[in-house]
């Protein structure tokens, strides 16, 4: 039998010096051969445990009541890291969001390109801004690097003015939160691709309802029309996108297989 601590030591020492995708091949080897460092020896834990904590966060509302620098955000934290280090890679010029809610999105965004030293900026769409949601990111710290666009996310005039305000730019990241049913969000993702750049990136958020339909909080209907669904029909007729499945690795999130990387 293996001295399996000298394994576990050696993997340790491995795992702290090498960057991510040696680690991943690291990691995945050491599940093979079952070492206690990388293998919980419950396999069905590490594939059950995301799924009961995402749908028992769902159920209680944890995702509600967060803020970022001051402002209203309905995102998950996973999600949050996950999309600052997209940011850290694009180093987009602008970030192009549709679902401001109450500003915490587009702030975030802000604050990340604010951090990085980028002379970027957001624009943010939505249906309905309310006088006071337009009011606290005008008043904000950030709020003079967001643009805020009223209007359907997918109306002409709306896909017009947000072209306008990108004026060209080919560096655009694009972030899509608003109406989530699988006809909008398909609508949306054949809408906005184009601003995207080979190598950008397109994301879809809250294809998670797909696993929540059924949850007192969830809607029977979801079961079908989710965003993860809209995902998959666009990436069927749309060869440009694949999903980007490093971005699930931390299980728990509001959007399994929403980053869509543009590849041609
Ligand atoms: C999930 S919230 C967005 C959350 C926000 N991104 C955040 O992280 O705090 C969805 C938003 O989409 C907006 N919305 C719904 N339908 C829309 C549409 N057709 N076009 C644009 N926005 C829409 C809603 O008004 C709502 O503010």
């Amino acid at each position: 039998m293996a001295d399996t601590r000298a394994l576990t030591r050696l993997a340790r020492a491995l795992h702290r010096r090498l960057e991510p995708p040696l680690t991943g091949l690291l990691l995945g080897v050491g599940r093979r051969l079952r070492l206690p460092v990388v293998s919980t020896r419950a396999p069905e834990l590490a594939r059950d445990l995301p799924r009961a904590w995402t749908r028992m966060l769902w159920q209680n509302e944890l995702w509600r009541g967060n803020h970022w620098y001051g402002m209203p955000i309905l995102q998950w934290p996973t999600d949050l890291l996950i999309l600052q280090e997209l940011v850290w890679e694009q180093k987009p010029r602008v970030i192009v969001e549709t679902g401001t809610y109450r500003g915490g999105s587009a702030v975030f965004f802000a604050s990340l390109l604010h951090l990085l030293g980028l002379d970027g900026r957001v624009i943010s769409v939505d249906v309905h801004l309310a006088p006071e949601v337009a009011g606290s990111v005008a008043r904000h710290p950030l709020g003079g690097r967001i643009d805020l666009v009223e209007g359907s996310s997918i109306a002409p005039e709306t896909l017009r003015r947000v072209e306008e305000l990108v004026g060209g730019e080919p560096n655009v990241l694009v972030f899509l939160d608003s109406d989530h049913t699988h006809a909008h969000v398909l609508a949306e993702l054949r809408a906005y691709r184009r601003l995207v750049p080979v190598g950008g990136f397109l994301c879809a958020f809250d294809t998670i309802m797909k696993d929540l339909w059924d949850l007192p909080l969830g809607e029977p209907s979801w079961k079908e029309d989710n965003p993860h669904r809209a995902v998959l029909d666009f990436l069927a007729e749309d060869p440009a996108f694949e999903i980007d499945r490093r971005r699930n690795r931390l299980a728990v999130g509001f959007a399994p297989d929403g980053f869509l990387r543009r590849v041609c």
